[in-house]
């Protein structure tokens, strides 16, 4: 995920590329870049870093330019590796957002031809081939179009001619939207970046091209002209950062269906393509990471045990610390979102240090955990502005099924039924997000207490742990997962009218006893919200509210339960009037131990 903008018109458009390019900093913020047309020439400006950071800024004279701020996916961040990125000779530019799958292959067969590459992006190939294509005899704008068949994966782009005053903008599976000014036109990956200019847009097709002059725009599909609707931005600036949600958290929940979707085309395509040398040899596996990556790890260890028989352990990174032994034949996997987290590169060093090898999981290309574990994969869940984890935490689930299938003792059948089942969960978050409203309403009554229990059994626990630290990081309600199966032995103390207790009940051998355990709650007066399949009929005969989710593989039950959890306090934490993107006392990355 990263923000890009092009520009042409009558003002100072190195000044327009930046004021748009801090709008959309939330789409990614690790380095930046603006080209400006001055005279028959590119003149080019990339550095690694915030562009919030940038008070004052001029590049050139020109009223085209095209501006890039980066969250980097194939190449560090660094100044070579920041868009715009160019030709050999400077003379086409292109600012990308999305990820080109066939990059490697197209590179190189494009060096192969003599062209000389100055980054590690996959973006690169886009100017090299227009290039390409104008030395064949193509002028600028087919060259672009001739570019489109053949790349692979997904991309926004605007492609910047030293020689003309026009833009080509190109949308497939990445966002793109055209603003309309008076006598001026913009393109960028949505919509804040230009509001500030004009609020008439057009929402770009997947498959279009646009074609941008000072006085005319013109959109293709196909290879034919096509007409879009222009619509009306009722959205004041700051609304618009945020698409329209009113704050991140819910926006980031909104984004889970298109986040499962790009983590699992990074592993999986009919089959799964992950090399797992990192685990020849090994004995067993130990999980360390904190808050919800330690939850996420909990639910990595049910997976890995069940799925491929190998002994896994969890520890939280600041408890690895004290760890005391060698661990020549265990794999270390950290589990971190933003890469950054003291404790868990600490814990990772400790590993090492006792012979492990060791794996990390984040989310952030460049992040310190990449330059210390031997292995890195990756998740693709774009940035997350909000401190409480919510997408991040469904992207990790899915690398870990990843991992989890591919080590996996079962036939290739069961694999490939379990993969189509991922496959299907955007469907099924998409079905809990228009469940919203329902969700909201018992939330609302949740907001009125100041204790509350979350119980699980089995892959139920963790979802249980991680729904209650959900609750209480954003809405400061007292909240405190258990295994069902504890509460008898001391907290059943707490029980009562004041203190409901929600219920994550699975469709698998724990049920039963967990119907059991919900019936022992509720006779100790407690308010119950039970989460179930939506095919079962038996729990909400004796709870005071169900929340029937969408029926999946009960595998899969981790990524569908917590969506309803994170909803759950989402909306708790609005009744109550709490600052939920930046709860109080908490930061998003936590680099002291
Ligand atoms: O960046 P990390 O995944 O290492 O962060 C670990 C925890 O600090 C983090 O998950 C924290 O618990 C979240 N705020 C929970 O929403």
């Amino acid at each position: 995920m990263c923000g890009i903008v092009g520009y042409i018109g009558f003002r100072r458009a190195d000044k327009v590329a930046v004021s748009a390019l801090k709008r959309l900093e939330y789409r990614g913020y690790d380095s930046w870049g603006v080209a400006v047309k001055s005279n028959d020439e590119i003149k080019v400006y990339k550095r690694v870093g915030a562009i919030g950071d940038v008070s004052q800024f001029e590049l050139c004279e020109g009223t085209i330019s095209i501006g890039h701020t980066r969250w980097a996916t194939h190449g560090k961040p660094s100044d070579v590796n920041a868009h715009p990125h160019t030709d050999c000779n400077g003379k086409i530019a292109v600012v990308h957002n999305g990820i080109i799958s066939n990059f490697q292959k197209l590179r190189e067969s494009l060096e192969r031809e003599g062209h000389v590459f100055k980054s590690e992006t996959d973006t690169e190939v886009i100017p090299h081939l227009i290039e390409k294509f104008i030395d064949s005899g193509l002028d600028f704008e087919n060259a672009v179009k001739e570019t489109l068949k053949h790349l692979k994966g997904s991309y926004a782009f605007v492609a910047l001619s030293s020689t003309e005053d026009k833009l080509v903008a190109c949308k497939y599976k990445s966002p793109l939207i055209l603003g309309i000014g008076d006598n001026e036109y913009f393109v960028a990956s949505d919509v804040p970046a230009i509001l500030e200019y004009t609020n008439r847009v057009v929402y770009l097709h997947d498959g279009d091209t646009v074609v941008l002059t000072r006085d005319s725009y013109e959109i293709y599909k196909d290879g034919k002209k096509v007409n879009r609707e222009v619509e009306i931005v009722p959205w004041s600036v700051e609304q618009a950062e945020k698409g329209g949600f009113e704050h991140f958290m819910l926006k980031e929940i909104h984004e889970t269906p298109k986040v499962i979707e790009d983590t699992l085309l990074e592993y999986v395509s009919d089959e799964i393509e992950l090399d797992v040398g990192f685990t020849a040899g090994i004995s067993d596996v130990i999980f360390v990471a904190c808050g919800t990556s330690y939850h996420a790890s909990l639910i990595g260890k049910y997976l890995i045990e069940k799925l491929d028989e190998i002994p896994v352990r969890v520890e939280y990174a600041s408890e690895f610390n004290y760890h005391n032994a060698p661990l020549s034949r265990s794999l270390v996997i950290g589990i971190t979102q933003s890469g950054e987290t003291a404790d868990t590169l600490e814990a990772l060093r400790k590993a090492q240090k006792f012979g492990a090898r060791t794996l990390a999981i984040t989310n952030v290309l460049g992040s310190s955990v990449t330059r210390i574990a031997d292995v890195i994969l990756y998740t693709r869940a774009g940035p997350e502005i909000c401190v409480a984890a919510t997408k991040t935490f469904i992207a990790q689930l899915i690398v870990l099924y990843v991992i989890a299938l591919r080590l996996s003792l079962l036939s290739r059948s069961e694999v490939n039924e379990i993969l189509a089942d991922l496959k299907l969960l955007p469907e099924k978050v998409r079905a809990i997000l228009d469940m919203e409203d329902y969700i909201r309403k018992i939330a609302e009554e949740l907001a009125n207490y100041e204790n509350m229990m979350y119980i699980g059994r089995g892959l139920g626990y963790p979802i249980a742990l991680e729904g209650a630290l959900k609750m209480k990081e954003i809405s400061y309600i007292h909240a405190e997962g258990y295994p069902a199966g504890e509460l008898k032995h001391g907290p059943f103390a707490l029980l009562g009218k004041q203190t409901p207790v929600v219920a994550c009940v699975l469709r698998d051998e724990t049920y039963d006893t967990m119907l059991g355990n919900i019936k022992e709650v509720k006779a100790r007066n407690s308010p119950v919200v039970a989460l179930t399949d939506e095919n079962d009929s038996e729990a909400e005969k004796f709870v005071d509210y169900v929340i029937k989710v969408p029926s999946t593989n009960v595998l899969l039950t981790p990524v569908t339960y917590s969506v309803v959890l994170q909803l759950l306090a989402y909306y708790a934490a609005r009744s109550r009037g709490c600052e939920i993107d930046k709860p109080r006392h908490l930061a998003k990355s936590v680099t002291v131990e």
